[in-house]
């Protein structure tokens, strides 16, 4: 699953944001690389108070992005050329310009009160303020887990689950494959809000954790059903034994596949690693909950960047890509691109996330394959021309050619895609697995130690990735031992 921001993605009318027609004309970059499927962050109408986090209408494309006409002739091009299309759902909050703020204030999680005291000691997820605003007009305090523009929507409320309902189909009915669900833990807290918090701890709420969710999202995968469609819920908890639990049960499945961050917060290290991995291995066995896996996202620094090196870059792909469960891979990945040094100046997200969501380059020339006109709305990561696709199309060397490799090398083994998992002994500092599908069998070494430097492995190291028995393994240079073969 490739992970698509469109505000960076690429820019066809001048106005310095990515757009859809830029998805839609790049489309064959992700044919090449070898997905399955593009998840889409939202393109619904929004304010932007938080870059579409933040929908005014979830039944319009926001024109910044383009029309609904663009849309279709973006999903049908991509089903034509073999890819799936989910887009974000936003169930929590709505942006405080959607109609229903002032039309349908039942919707919404609404306390009573005094106007110089919040309800509890909540705390908004980007900042230090209250997680309540008060309504002067209203004369009441109404909640919201991220930015006062983002009030929290009442799912106990059976109008808001038909209208949420509602807005799914809207989306189904025009063809989407499926959907991935915005902090979609969050939608089943109640009016009792003060005991999820009996301590009334002051911190963000956004680890809520109730029975009400389960049965909200039974009903939602009902409705996927109907359809064939597909969901991967953003589950902000970070606890996978809870996480499991999102993926429901035979009998009442809740979502198709779940996000699992405890990996995407492991720093690059083999001791931490080796824990996620077994608790996943634990709790994500099973009929219907298959394990999800990211390194990189539109919320975090990219992985190249947190790890430190384009070599750990490198090494957390073969991991991503050859761990039990889907991978999801953010644009520019594959590019290696680094986080953009921001300065204050540019600053635009209140979560301070801008450096990850850099524009991506396609071309070395200046304007890297943007439609020009506007400067792009955050600066051009570093290294932009070298890092860009063109470039890297050029040399087979790149990381972006590693990607390809990788993912066809996990296409082409039954072992990769869908096998069991199991440790191999080695030092303390190697991942080493094997993952085995009847009689094919692959093994799997990521070096994470310090050690790699202290052998003469930094720079050096011949890497094999083998696709296949028959092809020949294919020389790689990286700076971490990465090996990649049948037995
Ligand atoms: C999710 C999104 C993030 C957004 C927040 C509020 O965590 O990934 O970008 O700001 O929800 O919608």
């Amino acid at each position: 699953m490739y992970q698509v921001y469109p505000r960076s993605f690429c820019d066809t009318t001048g106005n310095g944001v990515g757009d859809l027609d830029g998805l839609r004309t790049h489309l064959d970059h992700l044919v090449w690389l070898g997905v399955d499927a593009v998840w889409l962050s939202p393109i619904c109408r929004s304010p932007m108070a938080d870059f579409g986090y933040d929908v005014s209408a979830y039944d319009e494309v926001d024109p910044l992005f383009g029309t609904l006409d663009d849309l279709d002739a973006l999903v049908a091009e991509a089903h034509a050329a073999g890819l799936r299309v989910l887009l974000d759902w936003v169930p929590n909050h709505t942006s405080i310009e959607h109609p229903w703020f002032a039309e349908r204030p039942d919707f919404y999680v609404w306390v009573d009160g005094d106007p110089g005291t919040p309800p509890n000691r909540w705390i908004e997820a980007f900042g230090d303020g209250p997680a309540w605003a008060w309504d002067e007009g209203r004369g009441r305090w109404y909640l919201h887990l991220f930015l006062a523009e983002q009030p929290d929507l009442d799912w106990t409320n059976p109008a808001v689950v038909e209208a949420m309902h509602g807005t799914l189909r809207f989306w189904l009915d025009r063809g989407v494959d499926g959907f991935r669900m915005d902090v979609v833990h969050c939608i089943g807290k109640g009016h009792d809000l003060p005991e999820l918090l009996p301590e009334q701890e002051a911190k963000p709420v956004v680890a809520i954790d109730v029975p009400h969710t389960h049965t909200l999202l039974q009903g939602i995968r009902r409705v996927l059903d109907e359809y064939g469609a597909g969901s991967v819920g953003e589950v902000y908890l970070l606890d996978t034994a809870k996480v499991a639990t999102y993926y429901g049960t035979p009998e009442a499945p809740e979502l198709h596949l779940s996000f699992n961050f405890p990996g995407l917060w492991a720093p690059w290290n083999a001791a931490v690693w080796r824990a996620r991995i077994d608790e996943v291995e634990q709790h994500l066995t099973g009929p219907g909950r298959w394990p999800t896996w990211v390194l990189s996202n539109h919320d975090v620094p990219r992985h190249r960047t947190r790890y430190g090196s384009e070599a750990r870059a490198r090494a957390g792909a073969v991991l991503l890509a050859t761990l039990r469960g889907t991978p999801f891979l953010f644009a520019g990945e594959e590019l290696g691109l680094e986080d953009a040094v921001v300065p204050p100046e540019r600053a635009v997200d209140p979560g301070g996330r801008d450096g990850c969501r850099a524009p991506l380059p396609w071309t070395p020339a200046s304007g890297h394959g943007w439609a020009g006109g506007a400067e792009a709305w955050l600066p051009w990561p570093p290294d932009a021309a070298a890092r860009s696709a063109g470039s890297q199309r050029a040399d087979e060397g790149s990381i972006l050619w590693f990607y390809k490799r990788l993912l066809a090398a996990r296409r082409g083994s039954p072992a990769l895609r869908s096998g069991a998992f199991t440790w191999l002994p080695s030092d303390p500092e190697v991942l080493a697995y094997e993952r085995t599908s009847g009689s094919d069998r692959r093994v799997v070494l990521v070096n994470q130690g310090p050690a790699a430097a202290q052998v003469g492995l930094e720079g050096a190291w011949q890497v094999e990735l083998a696709t296949d028995g028959t092809s020949g393994p294919e020389a790689l240079e990286v700076d971490a031992a990465v090996v990649l073969r049948p037995s």
